[in-house]
């Protein structure tokens, strides 16, 4: 869906693994809709070299690694961004998330808290860093925007989804906090999207995720929104038509965040 709505803007992406992930589509869309970018991943993600054909396609956009942990790689990568721009940055996805508990198959109830610091650092507290880096190089543009990825477990119990709730929760109250003081600064805005769950290397990490899946489809009056959706909604916040939305955490789940039951379910139920 291409209406232009980025023309001149300028953003940096991270988190484009595969052709599945969020960002991925997400940097389609941008392109598509006038914006320049830089791809950013961690140097590990890089080696596996698939971004580079998205960076081909999205106008040879410059792919710079940065590890979401280490203060000096995002300091690199908004100076190197801002030389290739030839200016300030306007927006910026974060679509980071790694539990490490997850990945070794630990129950909630029995994690390693060396792992969480880590699951925190990479999915919550990056949010904080990579704000906190553009603040203190003024490396945005006035009015611009910020978005981060979220799910609905930061709200709400979905017990598989582990330590990544309080992930989640974390990430969503810096993108209020942060937003308040990047508001005052120069009206940048910073806002969480919370998304339905989507058939991604990160998503399909947790436990029962088929399952799931279906359950959100059959919960959701709209049903579950696609990673190209998502990536449409991306854009609307990136846009200048969304200038006065900030702090907020918005659900982009087909209804799922407000709906009690639907006949399917009971229907389910009921067999
Ligand atoms: N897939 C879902 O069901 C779903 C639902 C709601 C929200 N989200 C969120 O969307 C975002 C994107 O995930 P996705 O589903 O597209 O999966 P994905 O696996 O494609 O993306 C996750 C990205 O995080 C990157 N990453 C991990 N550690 C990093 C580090 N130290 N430094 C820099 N980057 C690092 C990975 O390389 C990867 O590109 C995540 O925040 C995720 O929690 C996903």
């Amino acid at each position: 869906m291409a209406n232009n709505l980025l023309a001149g803007k300028k953003g940096i992406i991270f988190g484009a693994l595969n052709n599945q992930s969020i960002a991925w589509k997400t940097a389609e869309a941008c392109y598509a809709n006038g914006a320049q970018i830089v791809l950013t991943n961690a140097p590990i993600a890089l080696r596996m070299g698939e971004i580079n054909g998205l960076a081909e396609q999205c106008g040879n956009a410059p792919v710079i690694a940065a590890d979401v942990t280490n203060n000096e790689d995002l300091q690199n990568l908004l100076q190197k961004s801002m030389e290739h721009f030839g200016g300030k940055i306007d927006f910026i996805l974060h679509s980071v998330g790694m539990s490490v508990n997850i990945r070794k198959g630990n129950h909630y109830t029995g994690l390693n808290h060396e792992f969480q610091h880590k699951t925190l650092d990479i999915s919550a507290l990056s949010l904080h860093r990579l704000c906190q880096t553009a603040y203190n190089m003024d490396a945005m543009n006035d009015w611009g925007s910020i978005v981060a990825l979220t799910y609905i477990a930061a709200q709400r119990v979905f017990p598989d989804y582990n330590e990544m709730a309080d992930a989640k929760a974390l990430l969503e109250s810096i993108t209020r906090s942060f937003g308040y003081h990047f508001g005052k600064k120069n009206k940048v805005r910073i806002n969480s999207i919370s998304q339905s769950p989507t058939r991604t290397t990160a998503g399909s990490g947790v436990k029962g995720f088929d399952g799931f899946m279906s359950f959100a489809e059959k919960m959701s009056p709209l049903g579950n929104a696609s990673a190209e959706d998502c990536a449409n909604y991306c854009v609307t916040m990136f846009s200048d038509l969304t200038r006065m939305v900030t702090m907020q955490n918005l659900f982009h789940d087909g209804g799922f965040s407000f709906t009690g039951v639907t006949a399917e379910v009971i229907e389910q139920m009921e067999k």
